[in-house]
């Protein structure tokens, strides 16, 4: 086997490139190091379990001035209150209450973007209750034009902005019709004028018929009619990410991408073989484990993660899929103001108040 690779010196190889993606991967999953009772402790802190606590919920929906009709379940009925009671508890340590005046203190003369599809508009619905209970009287602003709304905590110079785009990548008019451009990230430039930017996208990616918003899908300068969805969800993250390495100052914006939202269709997910929705659910799955495993979308964006993006120009990830698969009671089912059934959404408030727990304790590390 002359100047061949042995069998040893490719186990070695292979088991050196395993190192490596272990430590490209440590770069966006978050080791935190939290202080409590005097000792400094590592965990991570999207490893846990849901548990019971009757001092939760952080705040009362009904005296939140402003919940999107799709969000606010108690407006609408829902009955039971349960959902509402569950702290996420990580295995590793205890992670500070939330405290939005602390946050608002900390993220003075700030601006907070949230960027993506209706799971951030529902992500940023509930910073907006958490953060107008700990305001008061305060004076809060609110401007709303074409796909942005601003909100801003005018006595702590903190506005939360959330930016609707449904794929990242651009939406173009052409002459033969719209065009999803995978290579193309104009809205970037308004973007990176964030401190704090929280991008998401995943919902859209499979829209067929009425529901999809383009005739056609640019790749690479070619125009096609359709393509596998997946590998298109993948070419835009990586434009995205390549858009983080070239064009975003990292010493002045604070980039997070939100792990992919589950839905609770498929009741054979949790074990219920049978159950096409979320309408019985009023209970957490107990332990960690989800039954139906980790969303491949969500393999496809921690590779592109991993491979696109470099630990000098960080990308956290605010890994909430395994917590959220938990909560197939989290949704507002039939709750809202469409009388529809929505299992992929969340109800404000809820789960999502612990996503936003999670950027504050990410925020709290000065990262
Ligand atoms: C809204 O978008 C349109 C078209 O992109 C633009 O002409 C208009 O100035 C925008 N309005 C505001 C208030 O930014
Ligand atoms: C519209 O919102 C964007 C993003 O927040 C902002 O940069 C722009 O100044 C706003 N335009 C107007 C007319 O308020
Ligand atoms: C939701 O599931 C229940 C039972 O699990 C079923 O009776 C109902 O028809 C379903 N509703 C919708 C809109 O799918
Ligand atoms: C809903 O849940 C209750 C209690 O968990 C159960 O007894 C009932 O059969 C369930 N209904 C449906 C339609 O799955
Ligand atoms: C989430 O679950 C997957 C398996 O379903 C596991 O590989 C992964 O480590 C879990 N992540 C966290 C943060 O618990």
């Amino acid at each position: 086997m002359e100047g061949g690779f042995t069998s040893k010196s490719v186990v070695f190889v292979l088991f050196s490139m395993s190192i490596f993606l272990q430590c490209l991967s440590t770069s966006f999953s978050a080791q935190v190091q939290i202080f409590h009772g005097g000792k400094k402790q590592a965990c991570n802190p999207y490893e846990g379990k849901w548990v019971y606590d009757e001092s939760y919920p952080l705040f009362d929906s009904s005296k939140c001035p402003s919940i999107r009709k799709e969000f606010d379940c108690f407006k609408y009925g829902r009955p039971d209150r349960q959902y509402l009671k569950y702290r996420w508890q990580p295995n590793g340590c205890n992670i500070p209450r939330f405290d939005g005046g602390d946050f608002l203190r900390r993220m003075k003369g700030k601006k907070i973007v949230f960027v993506g599809d209706s799971v951030s508009q529902n992500h940023w619905n509930s910073l907006f209750c958490l953060l107008h209970e700990a305001a008061g009287e305060s004076k809060i602003t609110t401007l709303t034009n074409n796909s942005t709304t601003t909100v801003t905590f005018e006595e702590y110079g903190v506005s939360i902005i959330v930016f609707l785009s449904h794929y990242l990548v651009d939406i173009e008019n052409e002459k033969i019709g719209r065009v999803l451009n995978l290579d193309s990230l104009k809205d970037g430039a308004t973007w990176k004028e964030a401190d704090v930017v929280i991008f998401n996208t995943w919902l859209w990616w499979y829209r067929r018929g009425p529901q999809q918003p383009w005739d056609y899908i640019e790749d690479n300068g070619k125009i096609s009619k359709d393509m596998d969805r997946m590998i298109a969800f993948r070419k835009a993250l990586t434009t995205w990410a390549n858009w983080v390495n070239t064009d975003v100052d990292h010493s002045k914006t604070k980039v997070f991408f939100q792990g992919i939202s589950p839905m609770h269709y498929n009741g054979r997910e949790w074990n219920e073989a049978g159950v096409t929705n979320c309408s019985n659910e009023t209970t957490p799955l107990s332990g960690s484990i989800y039954p139906g495993g980790e969303p491949l979308a969500s393999k496809v964006l921690k590779e592109v993660l991993t491979t696109n993006t470099s630990p000098s120009k960080p990308v956290h990830l605010l890994d909430i899929t395994n917590l959220s698969q938990l909560r197939k009671d989290g949704h507002p089912s039939k709750y809202n103001g469409f009388h529809g059934m929505d299992c992929t959404h969340w109800c404000v408030a809820g789960v999502l108040d612990t996503w936003n727990h999670l950027l504050y304790v990410e925020l709290l590390q000065g990262i």
